[in-house]
């Protein structure tokens, strides 16, 4: 179990998002991604972007790394950093925010990095606010 007051390994998020990007599937945007989600249990999971040529079938990174700790066994999603080469911070798509919230809180920490360093930080109560959540259907 990761203790509340652990500090969270960003650095070890980071090159672990850089190197699933390398894997990135994405012959139609070329747009690679990568995400790495921390769970309760201090594990890291990884994903990328795997594209599709029906294109709406295409998964995002983030949802990719969301079944591995799935299928991992975990249960909340502590941390998530996000790994893009852009002009602005990539952060999660809107149902990538979604997706997170069902693992997550308002307080859990979004970070987006490029291959040279972190270049955004935010909360995903910041991405999603007033988010509907598990809570709503009598779930925590
Ligand atoms: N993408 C992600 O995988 N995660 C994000 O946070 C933003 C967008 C992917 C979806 C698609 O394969 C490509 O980036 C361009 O939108």
């Amino acid at each position: 179990m990761t203790s509340p007051q652990a500090p969270l390994p960003w650095d070890q998020l980071a090159q672990a998002a850089r190197a699933a990007r390398e894997r990135a599937y994405a012959p139609y945007s070329h747009f690679a991604v990568g995400a790495a989600l921390l769970d309760e249990q201090g594990r890291i999971h990884v994903g990328c972007n795997v594209e599709n040529a029906a294109y709406p079938q295409g998964l995002c990174a983030e949802a990719v790394a969301l079944g591995q700790l799935v299928l991992s066994g975990g249960t909340r999603v502590l941390a998530a950093l996000v790994v893009g080469e852009a002009a602005q911070p990539v952060t999660p798509c809107g149902g990538c925010r979604q997706k997170l919230r069902e693992f997550a809180g308002d307080d859990m920490p979004v970070w987006s990095a490029d291959l040279h360093g972190i270049t955004a930080r935010h909360t995903l109560g910041a991405l999603l606010p007033a988010s509907f959540g598990p809570d709503h259907l009598g779930e925590s």
